[in-house]
Formats: structure tokens, sequence, C-alpha cells
């Protein structure tokens, strides 16, 4: 996962994701029921049935694999999934497991049925990794008890419980790891429409009025990921109480977007920074990844995981075998000459 910024609200990108002081802030936006978790419907048909099924059988849950780009609602649903199931959720995550006897710890605190909540399991050290298996297939942990010749393998019986692992690098997990997953869901980009709905939502619970066309503006430069849009709405509400306005209008609005450097299709600094500078000192490119980070001093985890993801899907950018390339609307986007590129 991205290392997550310690700085001020001003000073972050929107698209760099959370900060400590937000958590609180988002924790009270997060949706607790299916009916609440605005689009990814596929995703909740199947969890329903997935859900009511194990209720019929009176068994636990079968593990589920949550993977999507950050901020599409991965911790958001697993919580979702413990609340409909009606049963506790125990958080953790990949790195903070750092040896075999972690896991049998925590696990064996659990409930039978109750939830064990990895994020970042593509961070799991394989030595963690790999008493995970047994104790997802039998709930069960083989550990060694005593020394030399007397040493002998002891079996510690786990409750029944359910794991959820989220991460936002699926490639990175291991196969032996996939397919002990009952369910592996993939969480998409939102439609603009439900990033709409999700700010009117929010608006809602935060008790501020935004009138539609604000709405649109903000649900277009949200990149399609909910918490983006919640950090622009809580941005914007800032914005409209110093100026002492009740409703969030479109002028408010625009000023706003206008101060946190978000043009009109939701690019923001960073985004046009790497463009730019593709273009500018890598002739449009192909420029490799590591070269790239350190002309724009981000790192490379950020690049990849937050900006390139959005600016491929615009059309900006195209990831070759030999690097990053800026694409014809990139040019046509920041009023550069494409003939610039070959003087
Ligand atoms: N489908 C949704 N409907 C309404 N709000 C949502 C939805 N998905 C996410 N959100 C909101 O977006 C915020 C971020 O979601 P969440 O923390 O679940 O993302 P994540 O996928 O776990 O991100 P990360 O990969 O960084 O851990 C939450 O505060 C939640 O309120
Ligand atoms: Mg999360």
């Amino acid at each position: 996962m991205i290392q997550r910024q310690k700085m001020t609200d001003e000073k972050v990108s929107p698209a760099a994701g959370v900060l400590d002081d937000f958590s609180q802030f988002e924790n009270q936006l997060r949706p607790k029921k299916l009916t609440d978790y605005i689009g990814q419907s596929g995703v909740k048909q199947n969890l329903k049935i997935v859900i009511e099924a194990a209720k019929k059988r009176g068994e636990e849950l079968d593990h589920i694999l949550l993977h999507g780009a950050p901020g599409l609602g991965k911790t958001t649903l697993a919580n979702i999934i413990a609340n409909e199931f009606g049963v506790n959720i125990k958080v953790t995550s990949g790195p903070a497991l750092e040896k075999q006897g972690d896991v049998a710890s925590i696990v064996s605190n659990l409930g039978e049925h109750d939830i064990l909540f990895i994020d970042e399991i593509h961070r799991l050290k394989p030595v963690v990794e790999e008493v995970l298996y047994t104790a997802m297939e039998d709930f069960g942990i083989d550990i060694i008890v005593g020394k030399g010749p007397s040493a002998r393998n002891m079996r510690i019986k786990l409750p029944k419980f359910t794991l959820i692992g989220a991460t936002t690098k699926v490639s990175m997990i291991s196969a032996p790891l996939r397919s002990r997953f009952g369910s592996v869901f993939k969480l998409n980009f939102y439609e603009q429409m439900e990033i709409k709905e999700i700010i009117l939502r929010s608006a809602k619970l935060l008790g501020v009025e935004i009138k539609d066309v604000p709405a649109n503006l903000l649900a277009k430069s949200s990149r399609q990921v909910p918490r983006i849009a919640n950090r622009l709405l809580k941005r914007v509400r800032d914005f409209a109480e110093v100026e002492n306005k009740s409703v969030i209008d479109e002028g408010i609005t625009k000023k706003a977007l206008c101060a946190m450097g978000i043009d009109d299709i939701g690019l923001d600094q960073i985004d046009r920074e790497i463009l730019s500078v593709i273009i500018d000192k890598f002739r449009g490119g192909p420029v490799g990844l590591t070269t790239l980070s350190a002309a724009i001093s981000e790192e490379k985890e950020t690049i990849e995981d937050i900006y390139e993801p959005f600016l491929i899907k615009m059309g900006f950018l195209e990831r070759t075998a030999r690097g990053r390339i800026a694409t014809e609307r990139a040019y046509a986007h920041l009023g550069i000459a494409l003939s610039d590129r070959f003087l």
C-alpha cells in the first residue's frame, strides 16, 4: 500500500489519500449496511448470497479477498460484512503480523464465526503466510513444543473464523494464499453518478446542503474514488464556512477546486507535473518509473498506485515495456503542440 503522508491537510495532494485526522472524518461517513454502500452492484449481489447462505447453514463465512485501488471501499465493505453477518471483526494488517505466534494469539482470541480483517495482505511475511494456510483451511495451527530429539508437533485448535483480506496489489498475493479464499471480489472505480450519490449522502450526514451543479462538479473531479469525493466535499465545506455560506454553490465549489489546483477534468498538480515532466524532460517518453519518480520527487509506489491508474484510464498516459509515454491527449490537455516533442 502507498506510504501515507503525514502532512497537513493543505499540503497534501487530494489524490494522495488519507491523513490521520482525516480518518475520523472517514469513519463518520462509512456506510454500515450493504444497502447504504453505493455502487459495486455485482460485488454486493454476490456478497448478499454468500452471507445468506452461510446464515442458513449456520456456518462461518468463506474467506474473502477484496482488492482494488486505494479509497474504493475495501475496509468499509469488510466492516459491513461483519455487521450484516452479525459477528465481531478484528482488524490488523500484513506488516503488523510479524511472527507465527501473532496469528495464533489473534485468531485464538476470536469467537466462533468472527472475522479477522487483514489489510495490506500482500505484505505478509512468508512465515506468517504459511501459518495462515492451516489456520484458514483446518482452523488449526501447528507449533513445535520442546527442543532437540524430544521436540514434537502440537496442533492448536482455533475457532471457525473468516479471514477477510484486502489489498491494492492483488498480483503480489501468492497463488497458494489466493486459492484459499472462497470468494475474490474486485472493487472497480465508480461511475460519476455513483460518486455524486456518495457526495450527496455524505453532505446529508455532515448536515451541509449542496446544490446539484456543484455536486456534479465535485463528482467529476473525484477521480472516480469515494475517498477523494469525501475529501473534496470536506474542503469545499470549509471554504463555504469561511465565507459564511450556508449552502455549497457552484461559485464556492469552483473557487475551492481552483485553490486545490484541481482542473475541470479532475487532474491535480501532481498529475499535470507527471505529464509535463514526461513531455518536457523526456520528450514524451518512454521513461522508466524510477527516473520519473526522481524527476518529480514522488514515491514510486505513489505514482504507480495513485496517479498512473487514473492517467491511464483518462487516456493521458501509456505504460509500455520500455516505460511511460505521454499520449496526444496529454499534449492537448496541457496545451503543448505535439511537434514540440521533436524539436
Ligand atoms: N460504496 C461506497 N459508498 C459510500 N461510501 C463509500 C463507498 N466506498 C467507500 N466509501 C467511503 O470512502 C472512504 C474510503 O473507503 P475505505 O477506507 O473503505 O477504502 P479502502 O478501499 O479500504 O482504501 P485503502 O486501500 O486506502 O485502505 C470511506 O470513508 C467511505 O465512507
Ligand atoms: Mg482500507
